[in-house]
């Protein structure tokens, strides 16, 4: 039996995890096992009684307002006493959290090969997203495989002399999940108002906190202020330097939601019931085309050039005039509308998971 651990930290890693998980523990030649560094607490906690999965460690890292350097040094001490006790033959794991670059370290240290899913992401700007490409580049420097999502991860990686032989294009494993969800029936929890178009807000990326973050609760503001017609749903993500000025903010404006973030499927419910998504998160970038809404995107760079390149994803940074301006657009010409809301997903065909168990396989049995 090949023993292989499984890593997740927080809320999008256990979502694109999940399927990988649950794909290889139907595999009988491997005993899989779930470490959870639980750098998210509630968030995780949420995604992974969704999918159903128990962590087999937790090791309960995270801390209020944790900052990135106190998080980096307790994950490594801790993965330490883990790879220790568990002699892992793989390890696999998501993205780019400080989980995902710490794991891939620790495994280097224990000379256990590190299978890097969503690999291959890149903005070639260290400072946006930060602290995510330089987690993410260094995570691929450590890896043994790359499972990268698209034609233009593989691309990337290439480009930093990754060889060709450890670089497999699988689809990203979001799209596995979406599907497994999408299709169920879901419920939203929260009354909203059916005369008004829904436009959902998600935001928590670290180089937009600050003035970048107040210009987007500005922005918010305006567009619920100018257009009765809408009714703005914003889960609001726990890091403090994000709640805390949210609330201030867009609290009292009787057509914006502030909300606790939502479980996967109560979000893909109101996913589904938007008209249209303003957003900097990762994952989103990638759910919303394949469910045919717009996103407009609350970051200057994007590492998922691919939706923007066709044309229903649009970037407009963290700025006040263009967020107002673009979704002002969208809700006042259906033309725009429409070229951005066509249903189309360059990100996978939901069989990311099953690539990389396929690939897994080979490599302990076929050589
Ligand atoms: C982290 C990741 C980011 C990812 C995001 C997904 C890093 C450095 N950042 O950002 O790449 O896009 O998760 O959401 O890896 N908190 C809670 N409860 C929770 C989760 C977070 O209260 O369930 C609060 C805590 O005060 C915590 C803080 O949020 O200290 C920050 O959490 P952290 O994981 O460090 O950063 P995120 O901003 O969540
Ligand atoms: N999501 C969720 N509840 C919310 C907001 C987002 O379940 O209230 C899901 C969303 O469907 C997506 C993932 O969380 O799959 C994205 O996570 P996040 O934006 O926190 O991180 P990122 O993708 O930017 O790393």
């Amino acid at each position: 039996m090949k023993k292989i651990v499984c890593v997740v930290g927080t809320r999008p890693e256990a979502i694109k995890m999940a399927p990988v998980i649950l794909a290889l523990k139907d595999e009988p030649w491997t005993v899989v096992r779930v470490l959870a560094t639980a750098q998210h607490r509630h968030m995780l906690d949420q995604v992974l009684i969704f999918f159903g999965i128990e962590p087999d460690i937790d090791l309960n890292i995270m801390r209020p307002n944790q900052a990135l350097t106190t998080l980096t040094a307790r994950l490594l001490l801790e993965l330490d006493d883990v790879l220790q006790a568990e002699k892992p033959d793989v390890v696999l794991a998501q993205g780019d959290t400080t989980t995902v670059m710490t794991v891939a370290l620790a495994c280097v240290y224990h000379r256990i090969p590190f299978g890097h899913v969503e690999a291959g992401l890149r903005t070639w700007d260290m400072q946006n997203p930060f602290p995510e490409e330089a987690n993410r580049v260094i995570a691929g420097r450590l890896a043994r495989w790359h499972f990268a999502p698209t034609e233009s991860s593989r691309q990337n990686l290439l480009r930093e002399g990754v060889a060709e032989s450890e670089i497999i294009v699988t689809g990203n494993t979001v799209i596995d999940a979406l599907l497994m969800t999408a299709s169920k029936e879901l419920e939203l929890g929260i009354q909203l108002d059916s005369a008004k178009r829904l436009v959902l807000v998600t935001s928590h990326r670290r180089e937009n906190f600050g003035e970048p973050f107040r210009n987007i609760c500005r922005a918010l503001r305006t567009l619920a202020e100018r257009n009765t017609d809408i009714q703005i749903l914003y889960p609001v993500h726990p890091n403090p330097n994000v709640k805390d000025v949210a609330h201030e903010m867009l609290g009292g404006c009787n057509n914006i939601i502030l909300c606790e973030p939502l479980d996967y499927a109560p979000f893909i419910a109101a996913m589904k019931k938007s008209y249209l998504i303003i957003s900097d998160s990762g994952g989103v970038q990638e759910e919303a085309p394949a469910l045919g809404k717009p996103v407009l995107v609350l970051r200057e760079e994007t590492e998922r050039p691919e939706a923007v390149e066709m044309g229903v994803v649009k970037l407009v940074g963290p700025n006040y005039d263009r967020i107002v301006n673009e979704a002002q657009r969208l809700l006042d010409d259906p033309v725009a509308y429409q070229a951005m809301a066509r249903g189309i997903s360059p990100y996978g065909d939901g069989k990311g998971a099953q690539r990389i168990v396929k690939h897994l396989k080979e490599y302990f049995f076929d050589n």
